[in-house]
């Protein structure tokens, strides 16, 4: 890069500290800060009560949410896209960077305090105001929602369930519930663990060690759907803590 292209950059950036740390940026940025210690306080809190239903002790990272949305770049016209288990919300926020504006956006969430916090987070964010008359929340379990309506077929689904500490037919139920929902060619994202069932099949109990494996025949089955029917990828994601892996199942093209 030219000297001359470097200082206009460097300029750049300054100028845009600056802005941020001006009156009003500040402000901005101490309410972005307060809004995700609120998000981490009410997820540690929910955590001690709904462990069955979080499964994960961390929120997901800005890079995992990066691969789980990697269907938005791939389907192109207008989206419709359900997310499933949002939690605090580190996926939502993706989601709502990358939409455009006739893009819809459905949330489910079974936890209401989260539900609430992330509905109370994003009156901050940019990205939802701008979308917000195509944005709708639904609280309550996701098996609520039944396939076959126009309003329940989606294009995408990014899923944060933890399939991992439901019972096999709770996973089955949902697993069977996505392929329903999504439109032909539609794409389902969720993430595992990397190398956690590996590990707590190994310090589990065996009745806790059946159900994993069940669970896992599970997704497998699923898997041989999708790559039958359509396509299946993965990404590991070693920067979230614990390290994840996304799948991506492809249905009906
Ligand atoms: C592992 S946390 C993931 C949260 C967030 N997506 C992340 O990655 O940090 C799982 C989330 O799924 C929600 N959840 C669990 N079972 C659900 C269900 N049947 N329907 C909708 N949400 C559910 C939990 O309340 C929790 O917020």
């Amino acid at each position: 890069m030219a000297p001359p292209e470097m200082t206009a950059r460097i300029e750049s950036k300054l100028a845009r500290k600056r802005e941020l740390f001006s009156l009003g940026g500040a402000g901005q940025v101490r309410e972005a800060i307060s809004s995700k210690a609120a998000g981490y306080l009410a997820f540690y809190k929910e955590l001690s009560k709904s462990f069955h239903q979080i499964g994960s002790v961390f929120p997901s990272s800005k890079s995992l949410a990066s691969v789980m949305i990697r269907p938005l770049e791939i389907i192109q016209g207008p989206r419709r896209i359900l997310e499933v288990g949002p939690g605090t919300g580190p996926f939502t926020v993706e989601i709502l960077r990358s939409m455009r504006s006739e893009d819809q956006l459905t949330i489910c969430e079974i936890n209401s305090a989260l539900l609430k916090q992330l509905r109370s987070s994003l009156e901050s964010n940019q990205d939802f105001l701008e979308h917000r008359s195509r944005v709708t929340f639904i609280e309550g379990p996701v098996q609520q929602l039944r396939a076959g309506a126009a309003e329940t077929q989606f294009d995408i689904i990014v899923c944060g369930l933890p399939f991992s500490i439901f019972k096999p037919e709770v996973a089955e139920e949902i697993m069977k519930l996505f392929h329903d929902l999504l439109a032909p060619s539609g794409h389902l994202t969720f993430f595992e663990y990397w190398g956690f069932r590996d590990i707590f099949t190994f310090i589990n109990t065996p009745a806790n060690r059946r159900r994993m494996r069940a669970v896992d025949r599970v997704i497998q089955k699923w898997q041989g759907v999708a790559a039958s029917e359509g396509a299946v990828s993965s990404k590991v994601c070693l920067t979230n803590f614990p390290p994840a892996k996304s799948l991506d199942f492809c249905f009906r093209p």
